[in-house]
């Protein structure tokens, strides 16, 4: 391929990719998803450490975290129903109980060392997420990254089972995010950029 085509094929992945927020209940074949998830291995991180950790939701487990989902808008609601017009709002709300029927759920966590968790740690797991959100694109899968669960952030900690591991039992394993995926079942609209003040150049 040439690098022309490379660069073209970066691009246009990078300013198509949106959030996806509906999807349809197919499951991605395994292979694919051993795919998106090898992209994210491929992130730098600081120190190399690679520090992150993935646990990924399907099947059974998947649906038992609907209820998680359902409680950690409880803990957001008030705030956006503020910030929000009501359509938005309800449209959140809606995927907030359903996860918008996303067949996979991938929760993902930073093990940190004291020294380390500012300065590479939580950097190096975003890394890792951007991949994973680029790769789905490629792939024709969406997703969405959800700050949302750090609301019950020590509940989804037990419902993973990490009580089970000796760095979660040291302090050592944080959640960052997760991410919701499947194949898009919407096409909304791609949220618009602002573009002032956000770069400076210096010379
Ligand atoms: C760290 C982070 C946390 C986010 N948390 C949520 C969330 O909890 N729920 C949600 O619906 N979207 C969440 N998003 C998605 C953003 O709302 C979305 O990226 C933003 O509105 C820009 O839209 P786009 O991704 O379609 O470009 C999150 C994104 C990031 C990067």
């Amino acid at each position: 391929m040439s690098s022309d085509s490379l660069k073209s094929m970066f691009y246009q992945a990078v300013e198509s990719r949106k959030s996806i927020r509906q999807f349809s209940p197919q499951m991605p074949d395994t292979q694919v998803l051993e795919r998106i998830l090898t992209a994210a291995l491929h992130a730098p991180s600081g120190k190399n450490l690679q520090n992150w950790r993935f646990f990924v939701c399907t099947g059974a487990k998947r649906d038992q975290y609907l209820k998680y989902s359902q409680k950690s808008w409880l803990g957001i609601k008030d705030a956006l129903q503020k910030k929000l017009k009501p359509s938005l709002y309800e449209f959140t709300e809606r995927f907030f109980f359903t996860l918008g029927d996303a067949p996979v759920l991938i929760f993902c966590y930073s093990q940190n060392s004291e020294d380390e968790r500012y300065h590479t740690s939580i950097g190096s797991v975003y890394m890792a997420v951007q991949n994973i959100n680029l790769a789905c694109q490629v792939e024709g899968l969406g997703c969405c990254t959800m700050g949302a669960p750090l609301e019950i952030q020590k509940e989804v900690d037990q419902f993973l089972g990490l009580n089970d591991r000796e760095d979660y039992r040291a302090g050592n394993l944080e959640l960052l995010c997760a991410v919701a995926m499947g194949y898009p079942k919407h096409d909304p609209p791609k949220a618009p950029r602002k573009l002032e003040d956000r770069i400076h150049w210096l010379s």
